[in-house]
């Protein structure tokens, strides 16, 4: 067996691309383990367990599906108790880590009947492999180019009947007819503070650390809507708590530790504070391009786009137009400054 269908075939979860930090590690423990512990999303879920129970009724693997919005909202926590309540493996791979036709035939010709294929990142899949996907999506088989030139003849293999589940924090980038191929789309949406302040509810009492409901609900509303955010505010407030030896968290023990972590009210920190000055003071409040405006605040694209932006945009502090990103006016009013006049 070569060393890459090993890999795959030993994996439930792939080391190499899970990210095993200490913080990462504390994510894994703190995962949603069953739907009553995923909180939100309700249409989500509503929709999935009706999915999940026809597709056991039929005894027939689950659509492919696909989900996508900001990072940190349980796109991967939804793919595997997905996995969980099919009770088939759940096998997981990125966009890119799927570099050759090849890594992606590895991985699907060892998949058995029900298995989910999870694909995180799925719209940095190289264009070739993805091309590859169609016809395992479809019929359920992978065409193999043997030898090269005029001898060269494509063999088309069957596969298990999988689910592919993909998911991706920038839906615009995936082609038409990528997206066609899936048969259940979800779009993830920001969670409310109440809902948050649920997950670090749940989450304190895992770690087993007090934390009274006022307090969770000051993090829950400077977590962004993100939970994966709300579990780390909670962990750093938990550090200082620890420092100071308080064995319950109240608000003003939040709001301390927030205070000396330079995260405001609105969960907005040092970097979305810099993005934001950059564009009402170095660019006058001007339309500006993302590739200019990264690159006057050190920081790359790919970070902006998919992480700085995309809650600054919900929260409706910038605008993306065609021109470039836009500073609003609420942006201006949060730092005291008069907005130009227009
Ligand atoms: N609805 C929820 N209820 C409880 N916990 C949640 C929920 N959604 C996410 N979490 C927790 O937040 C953390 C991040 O979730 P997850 O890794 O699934 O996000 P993601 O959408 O896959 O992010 P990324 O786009 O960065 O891969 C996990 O620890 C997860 O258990
Ligand atoms: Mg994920």
């Amino acid at each position: 067996m070569s060393q890459e269908k090993k890999n795959i075939s030993q994996q439930k979860i792939d080391p190499h691309l899970i990210n095993t930090t200490d913080e990462e590690l504390l994510f894994t423990s703190l995962r949603a383990n069953d739907w009553q512990e995923f909180l939100g999303q309700e249409n989500i879920k509503k929709s999935l367990k009706i999915a999940i129970d026809a597709a056991k009724q039929r005894k027939e693997a689950l659509d492919h599906l696909l989900f996508y919005g900001p990072a940190g909202l349980g796109k991967t926590t939804l793919a595997q108790l997905i996995a969980k309540e099919m009770a088939v493996n759940f096998r997981i791979t990125s966009g890119t880590a799927l570099s050759k036709t090849s890594d992606l035939a590895a991985i699907l010709t060892n998949l058995e009947d029900g298995d989910i294929l999870f694909i995180d990142e799925i719209h940095r899949l190289p264009k070739a492999v993805e091309e590859t996907l169609y016809p395992a999506m479809e019929d359920f088989a992978l065409d193999i180019v043997i030898g090269k030139g005029p001898s060269a003849r494509t063999v088309r293999l069957d596969l298990a009947k999988f689910t592919l589940v993909g998911a991706t924090t920038r839906f615009g980038l995936l082609t038409g007819p990528f997206r066609d191929r899936f048969g259940i789309i979800h779009r993830l949406e920001y969670y409310q503070p109440e809902e948050l302040e649920k997950i670090i509810d749940v989450a304190s009492k895992k770690l087993g650390s007090k934390i009274d409901r006022p307090a969770r609900l000051s993090l829950a509303k400077r977590a962004r809507g993100t939970p994966r955010i709300a579990l780390k505010l909670l962990k750093r407030v938990r550090d200082f708590a620890q420092i100071l030896e308080k064995e319950q968290i109240d608000s003003a023990i939040v709001e301390q530790a927030l205070k000396i972590f330079e995260i405001d009210e609105l969960g907005l920190d040092e970097n979305d504070r810099r993005l934001l000055m950059a564009l009402i003071k170095k660019h006058d409040g001007k339309a500006v391009g993302l590739k200019t405006l990264s690159a006057s605040i050190s920081e790359d694209a790919g970070t902006v786009e998919e992480v700085l932006e995309p809650y600054l945009m919900q929260i409706g502090f910038i605008r993306r137009t065609p021109q470039g990103r836009i500073v609003a006016k609420k942006a201006y009013q949060y730092f005291g400054i008069e907005p130009p006049k227009e």
